[in-house]
């Protein structure tokens, strides 16, 4: 697991892996409208208060430079145990885990800003403790672009898909260990952004502290987050990674001029990421507990 500090990419991903889902066909957006027309309200009303709390808290992070109090998965996490507890009050054992997480992918992007879609719902959860919410496979922040590549291939997903995902760095922040290598050893990042962060990230030490990934807005989805690829400013070795002179380029480009654009393919990326098909024919269950198998 990557040491990103950024709830909403947790719960982003998350959602695309957390779980084994039902056959495409059986996914609806009226899943839960006779059974638990709570459900959609609950998690919108939850992420909107998480997100106050996360974008408060983020930047007095940042102000104060301070480490982080408690690691990613463990926020995103809590945030997710506090609306299955509400759902469970309100219609007990009917909304999956999988569900929540999809649902409160597309409620934190629209409340940042950013697009927002129907998430079609009906996913059960995964029996097998190993595919948890917590067992994401977020690709490291040293991958290069063919590595990247073949792991979002693995997962069923195109490179239309990783450069459009990858825009969801719009938001949050990064440790000095994920960013340490690409302000240090590479070469394509602007020197002036690359010696600003070595005042705070040194070779050694002072590992917890944090960049925004996005320089300009942290807490806004937009565009930005590829206006800064062309400026060589990416965070991350891998964000880079997608402007470097290769075929990704076009794109970032593109999105970079036309928010339009990339706000619509996000949501396409996002509902192919969230229709990804079981691995095995398992039907799964509805977990009680998100943490765990029941
Ligand atoms: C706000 O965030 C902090 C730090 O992650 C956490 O300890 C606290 O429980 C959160 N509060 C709410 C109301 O979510
Ligand atoms: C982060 O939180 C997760 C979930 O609570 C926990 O399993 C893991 O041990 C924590 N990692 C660290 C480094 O604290
Ligand atoms: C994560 O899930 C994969 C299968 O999807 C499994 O091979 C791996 O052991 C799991 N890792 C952990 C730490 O549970
Ligand atoms: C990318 O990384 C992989 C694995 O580390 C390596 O085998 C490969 O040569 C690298 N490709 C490029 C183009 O640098
Ligand atoms: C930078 O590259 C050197 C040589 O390849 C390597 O030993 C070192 O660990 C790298 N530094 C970081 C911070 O990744
Ligand atoms: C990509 O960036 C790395 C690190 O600076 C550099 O070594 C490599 O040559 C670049 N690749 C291309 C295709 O420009
Ligand atoms: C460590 O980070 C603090 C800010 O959190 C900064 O003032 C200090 O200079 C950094 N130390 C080094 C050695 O870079
Ligand atoms: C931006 O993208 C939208 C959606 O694909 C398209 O309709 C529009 O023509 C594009 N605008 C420009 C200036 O290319």
């Amino acid at each position: 697991m990557a040491s990103y500090h950024s709830l909403f990419l947790v719960i982003l991903i998350a959602a695309a892996i957390a779980s084994s889902y039902q056959a495409n066909g059986q996914l609806s957006p009226d899943h839960y409208s006779s059974t638990c027309p709570q459900a959609l309200p609950i998690v919108k009303s939850a992420i909107a208060a998480a997100i106050k709390n996360e974008t408060r808290v983020g930047a007095s992070l940042l102000r104060e430079k301070t480490a982080v109090p408690n690691n990613n998965s463990a926020r995103g996490f809590n945030v997710v145990d506090d609306i299955k507890a509400q759902l469970e009050k309100a219609c007990p054992g009917v909304v999956s885990c999988a569900d929540i997480l999809a649902i409160a992918a597309r409620d934190s992007v629209v409340q940042l800003g950013g697009p927002s879609w129907k998430v079609r719902l009906g996913r059960r959860d995964s029996t097998t403790a190993s595919r948890s919410a917590a067992n994401t496979s977020i690709p490291p922040p040293t991958f290069n672009l063919s590595a990247l590549i073949s792991s979002f291939s693995a997962q069923g997903l195109s490179i239309k898909d990783l450069v459009t995902l990858s825009g969801s760095h719009t938001i949050g922040l990064a440790r000095c260990t994920s960013f340490r290598g690409h302000i240090y050893n590479d070469s394509n990042i602007d020197p002036s952004f690359a010696s600003s962060l070595k005042g705070t990230c040194p070779r050694s030490g002072n590992d917890s502290v944090l960049a925004p990934l996005d320089l300009q807005t942290p807490t806004c989805f937009d565009n930005l987050y590829y206006k800064n690829l062309l400026n060589k400013k990416g965070l991350l070795h891998s964000d880079q990674e997608l402007f470097n002179g290769s075929s990704t380029d076009r794109l970032v480009e593109r999105y970079a001029t036309n928010t339009t654009l990339f706000f619509k393919e996000f949501s396409k990326s996002m509902i192919r990421m969230g229709n990804i098909k079981p691995l095995t024919g398992s039907a799964g269950e509805i977990r009680i507990n998100c943490r765990k198998v029941n």
